[in-house]
């Protein structure tokens, strides 16, 4: 989901009200009005769902967050010494810019850091950390849509340019809008670049579905948050106690989904107009994209990237990878 983008940390699912709230109810009109219910995965973050997103990423079920962090704590000087030296990190999405932090100490001599996201007060965060962290290292902050053909500032002669967009973030995409984000970030970052990319692989359905159903219910929490969004901020009337959540893998796709079940027939008002909902029936609300290698591979290579080396933890739970362009 790109033009729908899903980042937890950027795009039109943090614009201010009232922007948010007409495109919430656009989106949230059409994706209810399809046979299949659905919602684009961007609005799970308003300021409650990511402060739930960040509560997600400690819990002992959710295994990709430490699982990265560890790699790229683990395999730092080789991942130093593929990129080599005096690069300039770019990276899509920053958050609060502590991988960031983990990546520029383990690498020789960075030439600079430019965090890229959609909205100023989104890059302040990992700019002011890497800054603090990095005395001397020149920071840029870039705004910019990456949902969409960008730019980035004009690059000297000889940088090293480093993309860098961890977090498995590209599972959120569905496959053919990670490969188009994959294609314009090879064309903004320019001739000779390279991409660090973080993403989950295949694995168990049972850890992979406790990692999206947590015991302590965080995750439900995070996905029924959007019903109350949608009465907050589109004038619905949704009851969010009449709907449960749901994680399922589904292994056809490689995904684990993400859905709102209806635990009884019900209407629900929304912009003028009813919704039904049968007993049973769900709304479809974010993919969770697992990869193999070799699907990861092919991505990859269909946005014009080559992928390199790949880096993983003991238990084949997460992948980074060096993409070469
Ligand atoms: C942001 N993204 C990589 C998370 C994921 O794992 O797909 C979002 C998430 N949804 C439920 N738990 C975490």
């Amino acid at each position: 989901m790109i033009g729908a983008a899903p980042r937890p940390r950027a795009e039109a699912g943090r614009l201010a009200p009232p922007e948010a709230g007409a495109a919430l109810l656009a989106d949230a009109l059409a994706g209810l009005s399809a046979p299949r219910k659905t919602l684009p995965c961007k609005w799970l973050y308003d300021a409650e769902g990511a402060r739930l997103f960040e509560a997600i990423t400690r819990l002992p079920e959710y295994y990709p967050t430490r699982t990265e962090m560890r790699i790229l704590g683990e395999c730092g000087a080789e991942i130093a010494k593929a990129v080599g030296p005096e690069a300039t990190v770019v990276e899509f999405g920053p958050g609060d810019g502590v991988k960031a932090v983990l990546l520029l100490g383990a690498l020789a001599r960075p030439a600079a850091y430019l965090p890229v996201d959609i909205a100023p007060e989104w890059l302040e965060a990992a700019a002011s950390r890497v800054a603090a962290a990095f005395p001397g290292l020149p920071v840029r902050a870039v705004v910019a849509d990456f949902s969409r053909p960008f730019a980035l500032p004009g690059r000297p002669a000889r940088e090293a340019r480093l993309g860098f967009f961890p977090g498995s973030t590209i599972g959120n995409f569905e496959p053919e809008e990670a490969a188009g984000f994959l294609r314009r970030s090879r064309a903004a970052l320019g001739p000779g670049a390279r991409m660090l990319l973080g993403a989950d692989l295949v694995k168990d359905r049972a850890v992979l579905e406790a990692a999206y159903d947590d015991a302590a219910g965080v995750t439900a929490a995070f996905n029924l948050n959007l019903l109350a969004r949608l009465n907050r901020e589109a004038g619905a009337d949704f009851d969010p106690a009449g709907f449960r959540h749901r994680a399922v893998w589904n292994a056809a796709a490689e995904r684990v989904e993400m859905h709102l079940v209806s635990l009884r027939a019900q209407a629900v008002r929304l912009g003028g107009r009813t919704i039904r909902f049968a007993a049973g029936e769900t709304i479809h609300t974010e993919n969770s994209h697992k990869y193999r290698p070799e699907r990861l591979r092919a991505l990859a290579g269909a946005a014009g990237w080559r992928a390199g080396r790949m880096w993983t933890d003991p238990e084949r739970l997460f992948s980074v990878w060096l993409l070469e362009g």
